[in-house]
Parts: C-alpha cells; structure tokens; sequence
C-alpha cells in the first residue's frame, strides 16, 4: 500500500465518520501510528478483529482494503457511530457489543488493539483509563488472544512510554514482540508491537 493510498482512504473514512460523539474515542496520533501499522501488510481477504474500534476507523480501514472484518467496542455508542459510517462508506462489518473478546467466538489473521493506556492516575474517561500502570486492559487482552489468533496470526498492540511495555516483554514469554511502527511525542513515546505466538514461529 502506497501512503498515498493510504491518506486517499483515511480521508474518505474521516469524512464519512463526520462529527464524533463526545463520549467515543476521536481519532489521534495513537490511532494513525496503528493505521501505519496495518498500512505495512496486505490485508486483502484476511480476517480481522479490531478490538476497541472507537469510530470504526482501524476496521473501515482494513475493511476498504478488502478485509473480513469484525469490530468490536464495550461502548454502544461507538458500535452504532461505527455503523454509520460503515453504511455512508458501503462496507460491511459484522459490529460486536463485546468487553474485549466476551462476544467473540472465532479465530482471525490480525487482532488490532488501540487500548485505553494510560495509567488510572492520569486517566480522565474509560476510553483512555488503563487501570493500574495503564497495563490492566493490555494484560487481560493478552491472556485472551491466543484463543483467538488463526494459526500464524499476529496482533497489532498500541504501548506507550507511560505504561512501561518492557514489563510485557518479561513476563510473557509465549508471545514474541516486535515493534512494527513508534513515534516520539513530547510527553510519550508511541509504538506498535507486534504480538505473535512463540509456538507458531518456525525460528
Ligand atoms: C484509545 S480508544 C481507541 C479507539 C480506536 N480504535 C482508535 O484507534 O481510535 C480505546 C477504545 O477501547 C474501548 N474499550 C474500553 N474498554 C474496553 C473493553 N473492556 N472492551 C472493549 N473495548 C473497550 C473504548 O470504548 C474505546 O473505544
């Protein structure tokens, strides 16, 4: 995918999103270092869950490049914006009610998550309160994922500077991590990890 490809897309999506509800997550730098993420592979035919859509715009995005997709969010709110904007757009998604993965039931190629990260301390709404550390939504998306990664799947997991990811790296030794896309801010590092399953990798 070219990045101009990739900006024609996101321009369609953000102008079909239109205005978005004060309650759901309004796309930011954490959103676009994710869609740089998915911008590096070929998404066409492959089947992916994006946990914690928000808007929609991770899944309308895979979904316009010709992805099977399921989007998934805790919030109504953002289920029903994400439709809306799916209909203006002409894709379908199948659009989940689900905490985390409680309401879904199959397997898929990529995983993408855009989580609330930061620590509770800092935090002013759920759609950025990460619990403890800003890690408690990370860690029980972690426990949950094997379940439902295809075999040679792989997650796309946003980390921040404030919530300390080397502390994933160290204590999960069934996942290999690598980082796929990271951008300095002034007041965090960003940075895409890739999460595969150790016992998937032939090295
Ligand atoms: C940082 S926002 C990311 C939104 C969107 N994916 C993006 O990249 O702009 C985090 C999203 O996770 C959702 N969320 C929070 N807790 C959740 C949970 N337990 N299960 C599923 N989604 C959750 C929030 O409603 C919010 O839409």
């Amino acid at each position: 995918m070219t990045v101009q490809n990739s900006n024609e897309i996101l321009r369609k999506i953000l102008a079909a999103m239109g205005s978005v509800p004060p309650q759901v997550y309004a796309p930011g730098d954490d959103t676009f270092l994710m869609v740089d993420a998915v911008a590096t592979l070929s998404v066409e035919g492959k089947n992916v869950l994006d946990v914690g859509t928000g808007t929609g715009i991770l899944g309308l995005y895979c979904a316009l490049c010709g992805a099977h997709v399921t989007a998934a969010d805790i919030d109504e709110v953002a289920i029903r914006h994400t439709a809306d904007a799916a209909q203006l757009l002409g894709v379908e998604l199948k659009l989940v009610v689900s905490d985390l993965f409680s309401n879904i039931h199959s397997q898929f190629d990529l995983v993408l998550f855009n989580p609330p990260y930061l620590p509770s301390e800092g935090a002013h709404d759920g759609t950025v309160d990460g619990g403890s550390g800003g890690r408690d939504l990370i860690v029980r998306f972690l426990e949950q994922l094997p379940a439902h990664l295809q075999k040679d799947g792989s997650a796309f997991l946003l980390v921040s500077s404030l919530n300390n990811p080397n502390t994933l790296r160290k204590s999960y030794y069934n996942f290999k991590f690598s980082t796929v896309a990271k951008r300095a801010l002034f007041f965090e590092d960003l940075e895409v990890l890739r999460v595969r399953l150790r016992n998937d990798l032939s090295i």
